[in-house]
């Protein structure tokens, strides 16, 4: 393990990071600037008005399905890493037929959703880096050639092995002649799971007896992430991953006297069966109550050290975390964006009290355990509040039941209730420009809504929206805007928006994830789900979104995942040459479908009668090698 390679690759991080941030002060300041560049090629030498004027110059794909993915003309997107590949010499084929919970420890994990890159030091003229990708959530249906064992010594063969299928990856990531693969021995792969990786916490819930379980007395110390499905990394290298629906592992009932049973209620835990409960008797809630409340964080994990101890960052709060996006301010400070996945729920944002340290990567160890965490108010009148989840001020006092801040960040969602902040359509990824200061927000359904309102506008939402929050760091008024609300702009019933030179394949619904490029290019990636997709024709893919200008508003559908799939993290190299895309529950039938394991919709990525299909991270790169789209 070469450290000094690495931390010259990192201090090249920052300052890409940094000069991002310089640039949208230029472009600000003087309106031309035309001497500003970013720090990589073959963007750098571009002046800021010749980026923030960047369009997309691919010809868009159609809306359909099949089972094979779709790239824009002049693109290709190859198959990089899946399920069960091995991230160790020595191994043998992966056979998902033959396989245990330590083998699986050591193999990429299932259902990937979030991808981070941390660029490294090119090698013999190799670029490189590394990948941080998320393993949501396993699905036994198509892991297991023997069915989903409900029972017995099996049941808990599988939960092993679906512990160790989630949390996370970190793999070594080569591009050589214009192609990349990953590689299966580097010293830098590692997994992380729910299984085995011991997990420390910090910040103010750190060490709190709500935190203390029978298998854990210092409060301080747990076993596993997990449910991971957002994420973000931070200016220093850092890799953030977030706890999403953790309640699901959850089962049994708490004592109906018992101190967390408004906590658990708030956020669904428990009164429903869990496989894991079942036979992992730390997920069962009525012999280990806690344990619940050492999930739902934000977890901070260092990828350039394969022996760090992952950190779950309690300042953040606790809530159904979907992604964690980070902006430095010009003031120095970070700024994380964080939504909260459920109907109803809210937007949050956690700013730093220290400055982010440019030159020292090691001295922001610990800035995510001071600041503070806000939750967002979106006026009918378009104006943006942030109000502050502190103990002891406005309602977060004793009279609430909150008597520190550890209550506070663990019931983040009643402390929200109290700040009357606005319950939004499932707000999932949250993704700032550090150029334009513009954060975007996706919205991704809500069937539940009856009332409406300025910011979430249509009852039953089906289809999601996409909310532009505008900051300002000078301390004035910050605001929200519209940008799309999703539909088909065809159909009236719909009530889509979007801009009115968006094509018949430029629409699309349930947006959940979303990336801004290093040219500050918008990019949306959908989950619709089997009964919506049906309904638009399409299966749900990745579409390049205008955001400023007279084509604000306007989208194009740049890639088309297989059918079954969602597609999930998309993530650009800092030269836009290359778009890491995950393809999450490819193959995945309906729930009628009888032995889905061997009646899968497809067998992507192999399409060898022997292999299940297997969720898998996608690279995009233009043909020429130039910048995508
Ligand atoms: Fe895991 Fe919010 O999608
Ligand atoms: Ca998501
Ligand atoms: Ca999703």
């Amino acid at each position: 393990m070469n450290r000094p390679t690495m931390a010259k690759s990192l201090a090249e991080l920052i300052e890409h990071r940094f000069s991002r941030r310089r640039f949208l002060r230029n472009t600000l300041l003087t309106g031309a600037a035309a001497s500003a560049t970013v720090a990589c090629s073959p963007l750098a030498g571009k002046s800021a008005q010749e980026v923030s004027q960047a369009s997309f110059k691919f010809d868009e794909i159609e809306h359909g399905f099949g089972a094979e993915m779709h790239v824009a003309n002049g693109h290709k997107a190859d198959v990089l890493i899946r399920w069960g590949d091995p991230l160790r010499p020595g191994l043998p084929v992966f056979n998902p037929e033959n396989m245990d919970a330590d083998e699986q420890e050591v193999r990429f994990g299932y259902n990937n959703d979030y991808v981070g890159y941390l660029p490294l030091s090119a090698d013999e003229g190799q670029q490189r880096g590394l990948l941080c990708v998320n393993h949501e959530y396993a699905l036994p249906k198509l892991m297991f050639a023997d069915g989903v064992a409900d029972s017995g010594e099996r049941l808990q063969q599988q939960v092993a092995i679906e512990q160790a299928a989630v949390g996370n990856s970190i793999v070594e990531v080569r591009l050589n002649n214009g192609r990349w693969h990953y590689v299966h021995d580097s010293p830098y792969n590692r997994r992380i799971n729910a299984r085995s990786t011991s997990i420390t916490f910090s910040g103010p819930a750190a060490g709190h007896d709500r935190l203390k379980t029978r298998y854990d007395n210092t409060g301080r110390q747990v076993i596993g992430t997990l449910m991971n499905c957002a994420g973000g990394m931070t200016p220093w290298g850092t890799y953030l991953t977030c706890e999403e629906n953790f309640d699901s592992v959850f089962g049994g009932e708490l004592a109906p006297d018992h101190p967390e049973q408004q906590n658990y209620q708030r956020l669904g835990i428990g009164g429903k069966a869990s496989r894991w409960s079942q036979t992992d008797s730390r997920f069962d809630l009525a012999h280990n109550p806690n344990e619940a409340n050492r999930f739902g964080w934000v977890v901070e994990i260092d990828p350039q050290d394969p022996h760090s101890t992952p950190v779950k960052r309690t300042a953040l709060g606790r809530f159904q975390h979907e992604g964690a996006e980070t902006m430095v301010r010009a003031d120095g400070r970070l700024v994380v964006y964080m939504g909260d996945d459920n109907g109803f729920e809210y937007i949050y944002k956690f700013v730093s009290r220290d400055v982010v340290d440019r030159n020292n990567a090691s001295a922001n160890k610990n800035l995510l355990d001071y600041g503070t965490l806000y939750v967002a108010r979106l006026e009918a009148s378009g104006a943006l509040h942030w109000a502050a989840l502190q103990f002891g001020i406005g309602p977060l006092t004793s009279e609430n039941g909150f008597y520190s801040q550890a209550d506070v960040v663990l019931e983040a969602r009643r402390a929200a209730d109290l700040l009357q902040a606005t319950p939004m359509d499932r707000p999932e990824d949250i993704v700032p420009d550090e150029r334009s200061g513009k954060v975007y927000v996706m919205l991704s359904n809500n069937i539940r809504r009856e009332e409406t309102d300025a910011a979430n506008p249509r009852a039953n939402n089906r289809f999601g929206h996409i909310v532009e929050l505008i900051e300002d760091e000078q301390g004035g008024a910050a605001r929200w805007e519209m940008l799309i609300r999703a539909g088909n702009p065809d159909i009236a019933a719909h009530q889509a928006d979007f801009n009115r030179h968006t094509t018949s394949n430029g629409w699309f619904t349930c947006p959940d994830n979303g990336v801004v490029d290093p040219l500050g290019r918008l990019w949306v990636s959908t989950d619709q789900g089997l009964s919506v997709s049906r309904e638009t024709g399409t299966n749900d893919g990745l579409w390049a979104m205008y955001t400023t200008g007279e084509k604000r508003g306007l989208s194009r559908m740049f890639f088309r995942c297989p059918d079954g799939a969602e597609v999930t993290g998309p993530m650009f190299t800092p030269d836009a040459t290359s778009l890491f895309i995950a393809i999450q529950h490819p193959g995945e039938p309906d729930s009628e479908q009888v032995d889905p394991y061997h009646h899968p919709l497809n067998r992507w990525p192999d399409f060898n009668t022997a292999m299940p299909p297997r969720p898998a991270i996608v690279v995009v790169r233009r043909t020429n090698g130039d910048v995508i789209a």
